[in-house]
């Protein structure tokens, strides 16, 4: 196990009615909120309703309509809001998508150029506006991390960010917000913390029993509860299991004392600049293939450990037959969620494949990863997802 820093401060509130905190919880930073959300879903829940009668003795300011993979030009916006409104603390209500944008904003808020720089060079965050988030879709993790994904969608550019300040100062975690969720959104974001859990799993092979086995639970969670909360979406305890296996994915846990970048995610990430596509269903079509494509005599071990502790798979069988059928289960875990498992079927063809290769082996040091990846076997992976 490589040596670490674990700094993780956000305090999370979690459970029903928790909301209750909100006020307490701004008030400490000061009276001027910006109040960050989606297209609309919080308005359709309710939820933005609860939130102005909370918030009746602070000025709040709205940045609305933050896209689904958050444009550049909306996080400009909010943070060009913060300045002109003195904002004391960011309110960012919604899944990844707004509490990402609200960290940039919040960052941008005290810098003087374009918030784009601060996407390309993380290290030019360096003071932000506090954060608050209230999350409605589990998945991300973004509501206890430093991590903000963005997308340019002039240069085709969609790269993560975040500075030493950009952990949100508490998030609330109720489970009831998820029981809205579209159930393809439900099942994009159990993909989503199982690609976290799975890609911190695949990075390293240092002997991090802990790591290792927080993942397993992560993905077991997402094996359990995912498909309960799809046929019953209103189930607390599904809803409940998913948001906070999904949260622990990504705050640091499984990812510590394991060096090495993520490759998964760096080609996703290609495929929603130039596409849209939903995160969580871009990793879903992903994954298999790229774990058909890793599985060589080196990496065995892990691919047996994740057979056998995460899918059941008896130890007894060889060791390519547990990987094998291991990455089948994978795949039908995927197409039980009604997940997509080609590009064709979220209308992706091959046009920009050159381009996203060679741009998620720069961004996402690709050639750096335990099984190292360059722009031919990309594209490779790219045209076997077709
Ligand atoms: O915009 P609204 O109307 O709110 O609707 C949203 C959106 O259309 C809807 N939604 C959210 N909560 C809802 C709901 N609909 C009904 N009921 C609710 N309770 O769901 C849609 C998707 O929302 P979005 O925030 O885009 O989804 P997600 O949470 O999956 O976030 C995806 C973004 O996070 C980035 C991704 O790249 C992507 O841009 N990521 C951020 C990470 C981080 N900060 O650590 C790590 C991840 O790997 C990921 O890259
Ligand atoms: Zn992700």
């Amino acid at each position: 196990m490589d040596n670490f820093i674990f700094d993780n401060a956000t305090k999370i509130y979690f459970g029903k009615d928790q909301i209750k905190a909100l006020p307490s919880l701004l008030q400490i930073f000061g009276k001027n909120v910006l109040l960050v959300y989606g297209g609309g879903s919080i308005k359709r829940s309710g939820l933005y309703d609860s939130i102005h009668s909370l918030l009746h003795d602070f000025n709040v300011v709205e940045c609305a309509n933050v896209e689904p993979n958050p444009h550049h030009t909306t996080v400009q916006r909010g943070a060009d809001l913060c300045k002109e409104h003195d904002v004391d603390v960011i309110l960012a209500v919604g899944g990844g998508s707004v509490i990402d944008a609200a960290k940039v904003m919040g960052a941008g808020a005290h810098y003087d150029g374009h918030i784009w720089d601060l996407v390309m060079d993380a290290s030019k965050i360096k003071e932000v506006v506090p954060l608050v988030t209230v999350l409605t879709l589990s998945g991300t993790g973004s509501e206890m991390n430093r991590g903000s994904v963005i997308t340019n969608t002039d240069l085709n550019i969609k790269k993560g960010t975040g500075g030493q300040n950009s952990l949100p100062y508490a998030s609330i975690i109720d489970p009831t917000y998820m029981m809205t969720l579209p159930a393809i959104q439900t099942a994009a974001g159990a993909i989503d913390a199982f690609s976290h859990a799975l890609e911190n799993y695949f990075k390293a092979d240092n002997d991090t029993f802990m790591q290792d086995a927080i993942s397993e639970a992560v993905m077991k969670a997402m094996i359990k509860y995912a498909p309960i909360a799809l046929k019953e979406p209103h189930n607390y305890n599904a809803r409940a299991n998913l948001a906070w296996a999904s949260t622990l994915a990504l705050n640091g846990l499984t990812g510590v004392g394991k060096p090495g970048p993520w490759a998964v995610h760096a080609i996703e990430h290609e495929l929603s600049a130039y596409h849209d596509v939903t995160h969580g269903l871009g990793l879903g079509i992903l994954i298999p293939v790229w774990l058909g494509f890793i599985l060589e005599e080196e990496l065995m071990p892990i691919f047996v450990r994740y057979g056998v502790n995460v899918w059941g798979i008896d130890p007894k069988q060889d060791d390519s037959s547990i990987a094998y059928q291991a990455i089948d289960k994978t795949i039908e875990f995927f197409k039980s969620l009604n997940a997509p498992l080609t590009l064709g079927e979220v209308n992706i063809d091959s046009t920009h494949f050159e381009a996203m290769a060679k741009s998620a082996v720069k961004l996402g040091r690709l050639t750096q990863h335990l099984f190292p990846l360059d722009e031919n076997d990309v594209m490779m992976i790219l045209n076997q997802c077709l």
